[in-house]
């Protein structure tokens, strides 16, 4: 049974991944590459474990959570789709039918408009991906250039974020702090709102309730 270990030992994800990297650096984006990718992967098997899905659910988030940035080196807009599409040329021969549709609906999933679910994989991918907001995100270095640039400008001032999940109170929270000399809590909102409503969405077809806590205070 292929595991994440397998996954992440392919060389043809990892060049994927690089070149994505290299794609978003060249867009002026927020890191994509192995950094965003590992963390996704590692907070999907999280949220996945700490809801008490199996372990191999938790395996499968997590498998298209390090995957479901690598169609960025070709498009950005369509770039979930991409990505899907890859990881089933790449491993076709692999995985189960069931399993690998589950993959690559969740990859699909993560950043479609119309944001609904129908599998708790996609759910926890969504919730694994769009928390990822932190300093360490950003690659530009010039802190003139970060700060006029409202997506670095907010990832640069968010020094801590961390997802909680409370299995008896059923809610799932995000956590995070930001350096508000540096950006008003407003320019977060600005462009944050869908990510928290995508959030909302996938917490609640988990049977969850998603919250958010910015600097001690609970906004959702
Ligand atoms: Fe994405
Ligand atoms: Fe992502």
């Amino acid at each position: 049974m292929i595991t994440l270990n397998d996954v992440k030992n392919s060389p043809q994800v990892v060049n994927f991944i690089n070149q994505t990297e290299r794609a978003m650096t060249a867009l002026h984006y927020t890191n994509h590459g192995l950094r965003h990718t590992n963390l996704v992967a590692e907070r999907a098997s999280q949220i996945a474990k700490g809801i008490g899905l199996s372990q191999r659910e938790a395996e499968l988030a997590s498998i298209a959570g390090f995957c479901h940035d690598m169609g960025n080196f070709m498009t950005r807009t369509f770039h979930h789709y991409y990505a899907a599409l890859l990881f089933h040329q790449i491993f076709q021969h692999e995985f189960e039918p069931e399993e690998i549709s589950t993959v690559m609906q969740a990859i699909a999933n993560h950043d479609k408009e119309e944001m609904n679910f129908s599998h708790s994989v996609s759910s926890v991918l969504v919730l694994a991906d769009k928390s990822d907001v932190n300093r360490t995100r950003v690659t530009e270095k010039d802190i003139n250039k970060i700060k006029l640039d409202i997506h670095d400008k907010v990832n640069y001032a968010t020094t801590e974020s961390n997802l909680k999940i409370d299995k008896t109170k059923k809610r799932i929270t995000l956590t995070l702090k930001i350096d508000t000399n540096f950006c008003p809590i407003m320019e977060y909102f600005e462009i944050f709102t869908e990510r928290m409503v995508f959030c909302r969405k996938a917490a609640e077809f988990l049977g969850y309730e998603f919250g958010l806590v910015i600097n001690k205070f609970r906004l959702l």
